[in-house]
């Protein structure tokens, strides 16, 4: 259990427990009341700060990450609700390796952010995107991205690095609406 500072008020609640979260492959025990978000359980508990904070009312997407590989937006997901599941961050996207997953290689290629406050949340939605099977044109991608808002405005961007993406996925697999 954590330790508290003598003289600080503990204000954890009677309710704080350990929880265990798996995260990117590693296990983790962590001391969290009931009310922690997976965002600051990741970000404020584990060091993972590649979820961005972005409104913290579920409506920006900068902290989306994927539980059992579907994205979920961290900040509207309990922490504790995680516990025995699989949560992905960007941190994890690449596996071991040093090198970039293909969405964010291609990000890179298509100039695909400016700040990139936004970036880490769209690529974990892209990469989903692809997955659930909703790129098949422009406009999907448009809505299936929806949830992820970029103040920077490179949606054009951003939906040209997921057709490159898709596109070569389609030409390695043989896919011909390539
Ligand atoms: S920080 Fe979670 S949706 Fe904006
Ligand atoms: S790159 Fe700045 S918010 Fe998207």
């Amino acid at each position: 259990m954590t330790a508290i500072h003598p003289g600080a008020t503990d204000r954890r609640g009677p309710s704080a427990g350990v929880v265990g979260l798996t995260v990117n492959d590693v296990v983790h025990t962590v001391d969290l009341e009931p009310r922690v978000s997976l965002l600051d359980a990741l970000r404020e508990h584990l060091g993972l700060t590649g979820a961005k904070k972005g409104c913290d009312q579920g409506t920006c997407g900068a902290c989306t990450v994927w539980v059992d590989g579907r994205r979920v937006l961290a900040c509207l997901t309990l922490a504790v609700t995680c516990e025995g599941r699989a949560v992905t961050t960007i941190e994890g996207l690449s596996g071991d390796g040093d090198d970039l997953h293909p969405m964010q290689q291609a990000f890179i290629e298509h100039d695909a952010f400016q700040c990139g406050y936004c970036t880490s949340g769209q690529i974990m939605s892209a990469v989903a995107l692809l997955r659930e099977g909703n790129a098949g044109d422009d406009a999907a991608i448009a809505e299936f991205m929806s949830g992820n808002i970029c103040r920077c405005a490179a949606y054009p961007n951003i939906r040209a690095a997921i057709r490159a993406v898709r596109d070569g996925e389609r030409r390695a697999t043989g896919d011909a609406t390539a």
